[in-house]
C-alpha cells in the first residue's frame, strides 16, 4: 500500500475505513483524474520555465507522468486510503520518482488550486459536449418541422383546444428555447474557462510562479485574478447547473407531451419500441418509459442544482472542504442533462407522428371561434369585445350555426348579423382551420410561409452555434497539444 504523503508529517494514527470514506472524494474524482494529470504537466514546465525546479528533478517527474497520460491513471491511484486522487497521484509519483524528484511537484500549488482547476477543465468538456448535442437535438427539430409545414395541429392553452395551429410550429417552439439553452451555456463556458491555478491555497505563494503561463498551457482564456476567489468560488458550476435546470425543464415539458401524444387518449405520436417498455402483467402494454425517466431527471437536475448551491451557502472564505461535496452533484448534472439530450434526439426521429388524428382534432372546441369574431371586427366594424360577446354567447347555447350566431347578435347588440350583412359563405371560410392558419403569416407564427421562415432564420444560427462549439473543441485541442509536445520535449 502506498504511503499518503499529504498526511504522514503532521497527522498520526490510521483511520477507520470508515472515516476514509466519509471523508474521500475518490468516487467522484474518476471524472477528473485525466485532467489532474494535465494540471500536473503544466504546472512542472511551469517550474522548470521559472527555474524552481531543476531539468533533472523535472524530467524525472515529467517521464512518470507522461507513462500514466499514456498509460492511464493506475489503479494504485484511485486505493481509498487516499483523501483524493490529488493525493493518490502524488503520492504514486514519489512512488516511481523518488521524493527527491517527485515531492518538488506540488511546490508553489495547493489541492485547492489544483481541485478546482481540474473541475474547471473537466466541465469545459462537458458543457462542449453539452453545446454539440444541444445543436443535435436542435437540428432533429428542425428536420421534423420541415417536414411539418401544412400539418394540421390543434394548439392548447390550459390543454384545451386553443387555435389550430402546425406540427411545425408547436416544434420550432421547443427549438427556440433549445437554442437560448446554447446560448446560456455558451455564455457559462465563458467564465468557467478561467484558470484558478497558481491560487495555491488562497493566498497565492511566493515562489516566482507564472499564473499566465499555465492558463495557456492548458488552454484557459484567462486567469481567474483574485486568489482567494480562485480557491473559494463555485458559481461557475452553480451557473452550469442553473442553466441545465433551466433546460431539463423545458425538456421536461416536451417530454410530458410525447407521454400525453402517445396515449391511445390523445394519439398523436407513436414511439419507438426501443424507447418503451411493457408491464410484467399487462401484455398488451407499451409505456413511454424512456420519455417518463427524461422527465424526471429534470427533478434530479434540479435537485444536484440546489444540492450544489445550498452547499456553498453561508461558507466564510476561503476553500473549506464542504466544497467537495459540491463536485458530485455538478457531474450528476452534467450527466444526466447529456445522456437526456441524445435520448430525446433518438426518440424524436424515431417517432412517427400521426398527422390525420392531429387533423381530425385541430376543428374541435370551436377553435377557430376566434377568426369568427375577428370576421365580424374586420367586415362589420364591430368592437372586438362585442363580437368576441356574440361568438362566446352563442357557443354558450351550443352552437356555432347562422341561426345562433343571429340570436347571439339580437340579444346583445338587437342586431342580427344576417341583418349586418353577414352571409354563410364568409361564416364558412372563417371557420375553416386551413384558412385561420394561412391568415396567421407574421414572423415566428404557424402560416406555412412563417414556419419556413422560421426554420431557414433557425438554420442559420444553428450554424453558427455548431461552429462556436467546433471551434471551443479545436481552440482547447490545440493548447493541450502544444503543452504536451512541450513536456514531450523536456521528457526526452
Ligand atoms: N478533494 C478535495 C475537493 O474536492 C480537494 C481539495 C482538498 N483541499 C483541502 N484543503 N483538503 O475539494
Amino acid at each position: 500500500m502506498q504511503e499518503d504523503v499529504v498526511r504522514r508529517g503532521r497527522l498520526s494514527g490510521e483511520r477507520d475505513l470508515e472515516i476514509k470514506q466519509f471523508l474521500s472524494s475518490m468516487d467522484a474524482d474518476r471524472n477528473i483524474a485525466d485532467a489532474d494529470l494535465l494540471v500536473d504537466i503544466a504546472h512542472l514546465l511551469m517550474l522548470k520555465r521559472q527555474n524552481i525546479v531543476d531539468q533533472e528533478n523535472a524530467v524525472t517527474i515529467m517521464r512518470v507522468l507522461l507513462g500514466m497520460k499514456e498509460a492511464g491513471v493506475p489503479e494504485e491511484a484511485f486505493s481509498e486510503h487516499f483523501e483524493d486522487i490529488h493525493a493518490g497521484i502524488e503520492s504514486v509519483l514519489i512512488e516511481a520518482a523518488g521524493e527527491e524528484a517527485g515531492g518538488r511537484l506540488h511546490i508553489g500549488r495547493s489541492r485547492n488550486d489544483e481541485v478546482a482547476t481540474c473541475i474547471r477543465l473537466h466541465l469545459r468538456d462537458e458543457i462542449i459536449e453539452l453545446l454539440d448535442s444541444l445543436v443535435n437535438l436542435r437540428k432533429v427539430l428542425l428536420t421534423c418541422a420541415e417536414q411539418h409545414h401544412k400539418s394540421l395541429m390543434p394548439g392548447f392553452t390550459h390543454f384545451q383546444h386553443a387555435q389550430p395551429t402546425t406540427l411545425a410550429h408547436h416544434l420550432l417552439a421547443y427549438e427556440q428555447a433549445f437554442s437560448r439553452d446554447f446560448d446560456r451555456l455558451n455564455e457559462a463556458y465563458a467564465r468557467v474557462n478561467r484558470s484558478p491555478l497558481g491560487a495555491a491555497a488562497f493566498a497565492s505563494t511566493g515562489y516566482r510562479i507564472d499564473r499566465d503561463y499555465t492558463a495557456t498551457l492548458l488552454g484557459f482564456d484567462a486567469i481567474i485574478l483574485n486568489t482567494m476567489d480562485a480557491v473559494a468560488t463555485r458559481d461557475f458550476a452553480l451557473e452550469t447547473l442553473s442553466d441545465l435546470s433551466i433546460m431539463m425543464a423545458t425538456l421536461s415539458r416536451l417530454c410530458e407531451e410525447l407521454v400525453l401524444w402517445s396515449s391511445p387518449f390523445i394519439g398523436f405520436i407513436c414511439l419507438d419500441d426501443p424507447f418503451c417498455s411493457t408491464s410484467s402483467i399487462m401484455p398488451q402494454k407499451k409505456n413511454p418509459d424512456t420519455a417518463e425517466i427524461m422527465r424526471a431527471k429534470a427533478g434530479s437536475v434540479t435537485g444536484a442544482y440546489t444540492a450544489a448551491l445550498i452547499i456553498t451557502k453561508g461558507l466564510p472564505m476561503s476553500y473549506n472542504r464542504d466544497l467537495q461535496e459540491l463536485t458530485p452533484h455538478l457531474w450528476r448534472g452534467t450527466r444526466d442533462s447529456i445522456m437526456s439530450l441524445h435520448l430525446l434526439s433518438g426518440m424524436l426521429l424515431s417517432a412517427r407522428f400521426d398527422t390525420a388524428r392531429m387533423k381530425a382534432e385541430v376543428g374541435r372546441g370551436f377553435s377557430t371561434a376566434t377568426d369568427l369574431a375577428d370576421l365580424l371586427v374586420r367586415e362589420y366594424q364591430l368592437p372586438f369585445r362585442t363580437a368576441h360577446s356574440i361568438v362566446g354567447r352563442a357557443i354558450r347555447n351550443g352552437t356555432l350555426d347562422k341561426k345562433a350566431l343571429d340570436a347571439a347578435s339580437s340579444e346583445i347588440t338587437g342586431k342580427t348579423l344576417t341583418e349586418r350583412g353577414l352571409t354563410t359563405e364568409q361564416m364558412t371560410t372563417a371557420l375553416s382551420v386551413e384558412g385561420s392558419v394561412a391568415m396567421r403569416d407574421h414572423p415566428g407564427g404557424p402560416a406555412p410561409s412563417a414556419t419556413a421562415q422560421s426554420i431557414a432564420l433557425a438554420r442559420v444560427k444553428l450554424n453558427m452555434d455548431h461552429h462556436n462549439a467546433g471551434s471551443k473543441k479545436l481552440a482547447i485541442r490545440r493548447a493541450i497539444e502544444t503543452m504536451l509536445t512541450e513536456a514531450g520535449r523536456l521528457a526526452q
